[in-house]
């Protein structure tokens, strides 16, 4: 989706190595796409032990600003020790990224882009960005030179080790961060966030059903959020909310309410093991959804227990965009 072009090492005491970042595009239908074109957050370098150490890294800028996120970073890789340099916190997306310049100021012996970017496994410069500071997605790039056709970085590629990789200094984690392991039932940007709308509050409690039966009530709250006003999702709509739920459970569900009102609601079908629960029409339903309370009302039974009734053992709330373009994830349990 981005790429990196080296631009210019100026010899001294110290190196300042620059790159200059290029849109390449993607394939839009996949959804590690829409959700780099949405957000940008961390850009992480394969480096050498010699830039892998604060010593040799004396400063980072992003457009020509001193820029305070960055950590370099060692890890075992079992055989020996592999480093990196991350810069997080870049709070970028597809409108603000391209064109930007980032650089990177070493000395000896980080001396300039050969040492700065270079994984062993390809021999040469291998990095990647991530979509969020929880890094849903993380496309592994190859630097693009002059010369290369400009389709140096990979796309649809998830990679398992960008995730797994702790932060030195971590950023503060987003709400209930909805890392991997989503259950995906749309093509739509899952993150949570950089979007105005936040699930949070699941609690259970003693109700009754339509009948005047006991029930347990599944149930949380929709909170204001703040986005930047430039991301994919921040105008996004309060227009469907959709919880993924555990087929053999689809028989004991009684209703669903809003701010203690019941509603109608309906039923996504995906296969024999799955399927969806759907607050509808919310935006008419639920105009105003910030502070508003939403429950899932279930017959006392083992599947009054989320991490029975949800499939998966922990309860995934989607909110949904009248679009379907984005629908940010917040998981609860598991
Ligand atoms: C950074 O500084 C250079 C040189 O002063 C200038 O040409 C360029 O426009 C600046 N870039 C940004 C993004 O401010
Ligand atoms: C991403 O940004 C580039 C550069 O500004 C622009 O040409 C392109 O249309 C944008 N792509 C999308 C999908 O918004
Ligand atoms: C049903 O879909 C889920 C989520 O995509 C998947 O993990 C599971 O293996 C599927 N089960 C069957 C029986 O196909």
């Amino acid at each position: 989706m981005m790429q990196l072009a080296t631009l210019l090492a100026l010899g001294a005491s110290s190196t300042v190595t620059c790159y200059a970042v290029d849109y390449v595009g993607c394939d839009q239908t996949l959804a590690c796409c829409t959700a780099m074109l949405a957000s940008l957050d961390k850009l992480t370098f394969e480096t050498t032990p010699g830039c892998g150490t604060k010593q040799n890294v004396l400063q980072v800028t992003v457009n020509n600003r001193t820029h305070a996120s960055w950590s370099p970073y060692q890890h075992d890789t079992g055989s020996g020790y592999g480093y990196e340099l991350k810069i997080y916190n870049l709070g970028f997306s597809n409108a603000t990224f391209p064109g930007s310049k980032i650089c990177v100021t070493t000395r000896s012996p980080c001396a300039g882009p050969d040492d700065i970017c270079y994984s062993a496994a390809v021999q040469g410069c291998r990095y990647s960005f991530a979509d969020t500071s929880s890094t849903t997605y993380c496309p592994v790039c190859s630097v693009y030179s002059p010369t290369s056709p400009a389709d140096a970085c990979l796309f649809g590629r998830f990679s398992e080790g960008c995730a797994a990789i702790p932060e030195l200094n971590p950023p503060p984690p987003p709400p209930t961060a909805a890392a991997g392991g989503l259950i995906r039932t749309h093509e739509c940007v899952q993150s949570n966030v950089n979007v105005p709308y936040g699930v949070r509050n699941f609690v259970s409690s003693d109700t009754t059903d339509q009948q005047g039966s006991p029930a347990t009530a599944l149930c949380f709250t929709v909170a204001a959020q703040s986005c930047a006003a430039t991301s994919y999702c921040c105008d996004m709509d309060f227009a469907k909310v959709e919880i993924p739920i555990t087929a053999g459970c689809k028989t004991h569900l009684r209703r669903l309410s809003i701010n203690g009102a019941p509603v109608s609601y309906s039923w996504g079908f995906y296969n024999d093991t799955f399927l969806t629960v759907k607050f509808n029409n919310l935006v008419t339903a639920l105009p105003n959804p910030v502070g508003a309370t939403l429950c899932v009302v279930v017959r006392p039974s083992e599947c009054a227990l989320p991490a029975n009734l949800c499939y998966g053992g922990r309860c995934q709330i989607n909110v949904f965009s009248s679009n379907n373009k984005c629908c940010p994830a917040t998981v609860f349990g598991g």
